[in-house]
């Protein structure tokens, strides 16, 4: 190891070329001409090893090695050790032709720094933010034997009993497309060739989020429309911004998986969006075909694969054994495979693996990890990604009021939630600690665990309860409840949490609550027993002193729901973009026939998208709109003076919407078009405005993104539910 080691260190790290796309594409072509049938097969297949992650069926890591010296796997997915790394990837430039492989990971929120979880970082409203958490996360990857992370998830998401809204952008297309080209900017840096990025791929292509009833892997039944108008501009957005991979998702399309999805694969991504990038499966999802009923053997699976359009195959291995004896039986052209190893290759060249093959193994990855500036950032990043949900006035308290810190997420350093790539809870410290270390008189207990039905530590809680001034109840789900494969059916806090929550607010003292959790939960009942809700996702490694900083009034709190908090499971899915019904509301007669609508609940979710608190007071005034259009151009300038009439400095996320009012299709109620997050001193104004271009007012209609001529209402305002609103004319 020592040896090794010592030849990492030795690498050297010269610039390398950035080569345009021709000389990228002639070079792939020049070596391709060289390879043989398996060699160039064996580009496309992706390989696991002794050390993956397993996210699904278990693999054979017993051939791997063998396999890349004979120059047939093209990557290798979730190596955590750069040593071994190296001894890979010099066994794969022993192999013939000496090609290197590429080494993939799922780097979803933060590497060895963990940032807040996805659906967290998406609440800030902050590109600027995001890219540059992702730029830290790149640096500190590529230190460590990363080449690609498999990010960002472009899903959208309307089921929060889907484990897996934590790694989403929440339910809007409109903010998912910007953040995507923040996610790409700030892994990419524009500098694929560069030691300190990392090449990204898009995720899930497409649908995965809308999975029957929130369950993973779940059917999906989608239009074409929906398709167009909802699902697609997210990943357009990441590849016009130059993300060079996708990953086809787990569930079908039309009846057909995505992974063998012919219109999907080649249709709409090589046609429509022009994407020229590399298409991997999903984990093993080339295989889970079979399991669909929707191929007959393996062999069929590989035949379909290749001929929909998927390049690169992980885990799965029907390529590796079938592709051959089709091409030779004439069954596939072998056309289709030279097309897919060409972008593998290509890939390769982009991101100048074969002029340094090791740029991105160092021996002691941990040398580059955890800087002071991440940590900062990362406690940047985690005040801005909590929503304040409740405030009564409790917060921010005083240093001085004696605290009693109580719940499972008391004392417990478990805050970095799913996809954690490689941080280590250890890294981050509790609440109690933190709350101690910066002066706070607290007392803690926990109260209760997670999920046990245990009341044993209940009076102890309450105890320590009685004699201090305000109770932080720190509640949520474990790490696990959330993530791939860990839907629920219910959404309330689990095991007895609300049980003890309940028995605190007996006691009349001030409670705030925490809740870590990586979707949305059901607050409606135990909202009425505190004074302020905190609602902290899984917030990173720097979490506990981004709280403390919260809750003392250091920071003040910005950011705004991306998802809707329903008020009950049976309420789901519900978002602020819904299409309008032909029995609204505002329609007279009868209330129960004139109004779609449960008859037990209101329609509206608990906490809107774009809702969310701060100590500031915002006010909106002299809200105007400019119609400059002609019939060669769109543009409309919308303007408003946003004034914080507080004492206290603030960041306020303007928003935006738009609504058709008619159209040859139904629209939805509220579009999202733009926002802006302004800081605003005590009792300053800022005026923000808006530019609408025929962007804002293009749709899908008739198979085709155009401008929808006709009347519209524009919305300016603190959420989806507090609006000004002017009619305009496009
Ligand atoms: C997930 C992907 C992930 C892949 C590789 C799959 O189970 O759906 O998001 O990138 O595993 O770990």
């Amino acid at each position: 190891m020592e040896q090794i080691k010592r030849e990492l260190d030795a690498v050297k790290r010269n610039t390398l070329p950035k080569r345009s796309v021709a000389e990228v594409k002639s070079l792939a072509q020049e070596l391709l001409n060289k390879m043989t049938l398996e060699e160039k097969i064996g580009q496309l297949y992706q390989s696991g090893h002794d050390s993956t992650e397993v996210t699904g069926p278990a693999f054979d890591a017993s051939k791997t090695v063998e396999n890349i010296s004979k120059g047939a796997v093209g990557s290798i997915i979730g190596l955590n050790d750069n040593l071994i790394c190296y001894q890979l990837q010099k066994k794969a430039l022993e192999s013939r032709l000496g090609i290197p492989l590429l080494f993939c990971a799922d780097i979803i929120h933060g590497c060895f720094t963990g940032f807040p979880v996805n659906l967290a970082l998406s609440c800030s409203f902050d590109e600027k933010l995001i890219e540059e958490c992702c730029k830290i996360t790149a640096y500190e990857a590529s230190h460590s034997g990363v080449d690609l992370t498999f990010s960002p998830m472009l899903d959208l998401v309307h089921d929060p009993r889907w484990g897996r809204v934590m790694e989403s952008n929440g339910e809007d297309t409109y903010l998912s497309t910007r953040l995507a080209r923040a996610y790409i900017r700030g892994y990419q840096q524009d500098n694929l060739e560069g030691y300190d990025s990392i090449a990204t791929c898009a995720k899930h292509y497409i649908g995965y989020g809308l999975a029957e009833g929130g369950r993973d892997y779940n059917s999906v039944d989608m239009s074409k429309y929906r398709l167009h108008e909802s699902y697609l501009p997210p990943f357009k957005a990441a590849f016009d911004e130059g993300c060079p991979m996708v990953m086809t998702s787990f569930n079908i399309f039309d009846g057909v998986p995505v992974t063998v999805n012919k219109y999907l694969l080649r249709d709409v991504l090589r046609d429509e969006l022009k994407f020229d990038g590399v298409v991997i499966s999903d984990y093993t999802s080339s295989g889970e075909v079979l399991n669909h009923g929707a191929a007959k053997d393996d062999k069929d699976v590989a035949y379909k694969s290749i001929t929909a359009g998927l390049d690169h195959e992980m885990i799965y291995p029907s390529y590796i054994n079938h592709l051959k004896e089709l091409i030779l039986n004439g069954e596939v052209e072998e056309r289709l495979v030279d097309e897919a190893c060409l972008r593998v290759l290509e890939l390769k060249y982009k991101l100048g693996l074969f002029d340094n093959p090791f740029k991105h193994l160092y021996s002691n990855p941990l040398d580059y990890s955890m800087k002071e500036e991440f940590l900062a950032k990362a406690k940047d990043a985690a005040t801005k990604s909590a929503v304040l949900l409740e405030n009564d006035g409790v917060l921010p308290f005083a240093k001085d009021k004696k605290i009693a810190l109580i719940g499972p997420y008391a004392d417990y350093n478990s805050l970095i939630g799913p996809w954690g790539g490689k941080t280590d809870i250890n890294d981050c410290k509790t609440l109690r600690e933190v709350f101690e270390e910066r002066g706070l008189d607290v007392l803690t207990s926990n109260g209760c665990g997670f999920t046990e039905m245990d009341y044993s530590h209940f009076e102890e809680a309450i105890e320590i309860a009685k004699k201090q001034d305000i109770i932080v109840f720190a509640c949520g789900e474990p790490r696990n409840m959330s993530g791939e494969a860990a839907s629920r059916a219910y959404l309330d806090l689990p095991g007895v949490q609300e049980e003890l929550l309940h028995e605190l607010s007996k006691l009349g003292k001030p409670i705030v609550m925490l809740v870590f959790a990586g979707r949305p939960l059901i607050l409606t009942k135990i909202r009425k027993h505190v004074n302020a809700i905190m609602y902290c996702w899984f917030l990173g490694t720097s979490t506990s002193d981004a709280i403390y900083e919260l809750l003392t009034g250091i920071a003040n709190p910005s950011a705004k729901l991306t998802m809707s908090f329903p008020y009950a499971v049976g309420q789901i899915p519900v978002y602020y973009n819904a299409l309008p019904t032909g029995r609204p509301k505002t329609l007279p007669g009868i209330d129960q026939f004139y109004h779609s609508r449960y008859i037990d609940i209101p329609n509206t979710p608990l906490y809107p998208f774009g809702y969310g608190l701060s100590y500031s007071k915002f006010e909106y005034s002299n809200f105007g709109v400019v119609n400059n259009t002609t019939k060669d151009k769109v543009e409309v300038l919308v303007s408003v003076d946003v004034t914080n009439v507080s004492e206290i400095k603030g960041d306020e996320i303007v928003q935006l919407y738009i609504h058709a009012v008619a159209s040859s299709v139904s629209r939805p109620y509220l579009e999202l078009k733009e926002f802006a997050k302004v800081a605003l001193n005590p009792n300053e104004t800022k005026r923000v405005t808006f530019k609408l271009t025929k962007d804002t007012f293009t749709h899908y209609l008739n198979d085709n993104y155009q401008l929808d001529k006709g009347k519209y209402e524009i919305f300016v305002g603190t959420s989806s539910t507090t609006l000004s609103k002017e009619t305009i004319e496009i």
